[in-house]
């Protein structure tokens, strides 16, 4: 091929081109740098005489020029062609928002009527010593009702170390929360709580509490009764509940009591309570004859399934899109 074919053959061929990838193709033939038939010329002008040099030297250079030229510009009327075709009035894509855990809508709705009922909110910490969650709520080393809650102990950090475990319930801010406060106050602590226990449908090894306690002068169970309805009745809108109080056992608290609600004609268990019992005044640095309170333990969980009539439990944790959703 001479520099009048290369030239008549190469102009056909870009024309004709219908994409990139041909163009590509196209250049190498002529252009590339191993076996370009242009290049070929170039390459072999060193061998040729002088005139001759002369002559096709410049021919060549001047065609491998306009060819790259050539090359540059029908890349570029592809990519506008390309750019073309995106459909800049197409509605967007829509990102999916994210919302609040069904647990956290129920927990900040709880904080909203205690706080709306002149309560303050604390917390109190995950892991605590075994003073707090058991010897300073009157549950002595051996008594049976350590059995009640099937703990998570942590290895000890020293040898004679106290004892570290995650808190089997909430009722460990009671005595960590007194011993820093004087009376009269009304507190509520929200958070997380664990225990060792088989799971089903209506238990968790980790579930959510929120401790309730009002310590003053000449509090009754009068006064517990009356915040725990009001506060249901907010929890619920204003919608049919009736109360039930059972008389119960822990022993913290004197007396104990249950607490049932009856929610679309059915009865929940929601709640332990009782009056704080003397002895944990006395472990808080409180002197008994003085002060009076009421304390309660509510299972956030168990309220969140009732408000929302949700079966199980393990859904709060299952990483279920179309579960999630709903709320
Ligand atoms: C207690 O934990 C007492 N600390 C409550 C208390 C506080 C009594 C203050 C008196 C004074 P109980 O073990 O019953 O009590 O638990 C209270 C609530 O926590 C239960 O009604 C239930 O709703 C919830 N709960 C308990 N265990 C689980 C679990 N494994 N999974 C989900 N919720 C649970």
């Amino acid at each position: 091929m001479d520099i009048a074919d290369i030239k008549k053959s190469a102009l056909t061929e870009i024309e004709k081109a219908k994409s990139v990838e041909e163009l590509d193709k196209i250049r190498i033939f002529y252009l590339g740098r191993q076996d370009g038939k242009l290049t070929g010329i170039l390459r072999s002008l060193k061998d040729l005489p002088l005139p001759k040099r002369r002559e096709i030297g410049p021919k060549a250079q001047t065609l491998k020029r306009e060819l790259e030229e050539l090359f540059g510009k029908k890349v570029s009327s592809f990519r506008f062609q390309v750019s073309r075709q995106i459909d800049l009035t197409a509605p967007g894509k829509r990102f999916k928002r994210g919302h609040l855990h069904p647990l956290t809508l129920v927990d900040r709705e709880i904080r909203r009527i205690f706080l709306s009922m002149n309560f303050s909110v604390v917390e109190g910490p995950e892991v605590v010593t075994e003073y707090y969650n058991f010897d300073a709520l009157n549950i002595p080393p051996n008594h049976p009702v350590r059995d009640m809650w099937d703990t998570f102990w942590l290895k000890p950090q020293s040898a004679g170390g106290e004892r570290l475990c995650l808190r089997a319930h909430t009722s460990p801010v009671q005595v960590k929360y007194m011993e820093s406060h004087n009376p009269p106050f009304q507190i509520i602590a929200p958070g997380r709580a664990f225990r060792y226990e088989a799971i089903d449908a209506g238990h968790e090894i980790n579930f959510h509490q929120v401790e309730g306690l009002m310590v003053g002068k000449n509090i009754s169970l009068a006064n517990f009764k009356f915040v725990v309805e009001e506060f249901f009745k907010k929890f619920f809108s204003g919608q049919k509940i009736e109360f039930r109080y059972r008389p119960s056992y822990f022993p913290f608290v004197e007396p104990g009591l249950e607490v049932d609600i009856r929610f679309n004609n059915k009865w929940f268990e929601v709640m332990g309570a009782g009056m704080v019992h003397p002895r944990v005044f006395e472990y808080a640095h409180y002197n008994p004859r003085d002060w009076q309170g009421f304390a309660f333990g509510v299972g956030l969980d168990r309220l969140t399934m009732i408000k929302y009539n949700i079966p199980d439990v393990r859904l709060f944790f299952s990483n279920d899109l179309r579960f999630i959703h709903q709320f």
